[in-house]
């Protein structure tokens, strides 16, 4: 075929390239993570995590203003307590950190979407995603709390929850305490297809989430395992899910594109706390283009299958973007 093949012609110069581009970016495909702590003008940047905050409800709101005029429609709201206990009571107190910041946020930034993340692991004493029986997570007696978790956000005003525990059966008990409450029209994003990942680890710094014996292994997946994701989603369907989550997202682009073709639900891939702070170190280090990496990155995670984006670098690529 050569020399009548040649692919460099579409790629001669930026128009052209513009013209055949496959995958593209837009704000609207990114939801910005949040974490709410309790206090008053606490604006506390996260070590591990530069350009990230721990933030009480006030300043959240100002955040949540910025995050909004950036066109990025969508926030999810992770909580730090001020007490955590056994059960992680703080997670469905209607007084709760999370609980607060939806109402602040929806009253002063009304169109901004607002998820919250469902998860006992930020509330628990221990720093597991559920109730502990010996040195056990228990699944069936966790998923109470998760409802009523979840019921407390929706009655806070939530537009959406975002169940991330990885406990059987927690999308149907959500569900079905979602409705018999009224909350019919309150979408379910589940953490699916949810890794058991080394990648959580500045995350755990930010949300003050690590566990205190063990590791998430018997709850999470295995980092090995492909076609485990789609049984895993597929069982979310079934309960109920309206958009699947994969996690992390930079080293699961197969686990991705699996599920984009298996199924017709909007599909979202979390560009997790670790494959942020990576490159935000590398960068810092001089060793890579902070920019052009963020970019790659987002559109390798787009091309792979994922609809939305959660992602720590929402605000930095909506300004490119916006450019
Ligand atoms: C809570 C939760 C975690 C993340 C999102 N929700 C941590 C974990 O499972 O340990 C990770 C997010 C990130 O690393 O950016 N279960």
């Amino acid at each position: 075929m050569f020399p009548y093949q040649r692919p460099r012609r579409l790629r001669k110069n930026e128009t052209i390239r513009r013209m055949v581009r496959e995958t593209s970016l837009s704000p609207d495909n990114f939801i910005y993570p949040l974490f709410v702590t309790y206090g008053k003008n606490v604006r506390k940047e996260i070590k591990s995590m530069p350009g990230c905050f721990q933030e009480s409800v006030d300043r959240i709101v100002k955040h949540a203003k910025e995050v909004y005029s950036l066109g990025i429609p969508a926030i999810i709201l992770f909580g730090i307590p001020e007490h955590k206990d056994e059960i992680g009571s703080e997670a469905f107190n209607p007084q709760g950190v999370v609980q607060k910041a939806i109402r602040a946020i929806k009253d002063k930034v009304p169109g901004l979407y607002v998820i919250t993340d469902v998860c006992m692991c930020e509330y628990t004493s221990h720093g597991h995603c559920g109730i502990i029986e010996g040195s056990d997570v228990k699944n069936d007696p966790t998923l109470e709390l998760l409802a009523q978790e979840a019921l407390s956000h929706a009655k806070a005003g939530a537009d959406m929850v975002a169940p991330s525990d990885m406990m059987d059966g927690r999308v149907e008990a959500i569900r079905t305490a979602l409705d018999d409450e009224g909350f019919i029209e309150t979408p379910i994003m589940s953490y699916a297809a949810k890794y058991a990942s080394a990648f959580y680890g500045p995350f755990r710094e930010a949300a003050e989430s690590v566990p205190q014996f063990g590791d998430r292994r018997s709850y999470q997946m295995d980092p090995a395992n492909r076609r485990e994701a789609v049984k895993e989603v597929a069982l979310d369907i079934e309960e109920g899910a309206d958009i699947v989550m994969v996690k992390p997202a930079m080293t699961y682009l197969d686990v991705i594109s699996d599920i984009k073709e298996h199924f017709s639900l909007p599909v979202a891939a979390y560009n997790v706390s670790g494959e942020y702070s990576v490159i935000k170190a590398a960068a810092k280090m001089g060793w890579i283009d902070e920019e052009r990496a963020m970019m790659e990155v987002l559109t390798s995670i787009k091309r792979a299958g994922a609809d939305i984006i959660l992602t720590y670098f929402a605000k930095d690529a909506a300004k490119v973007l916006n450019r």
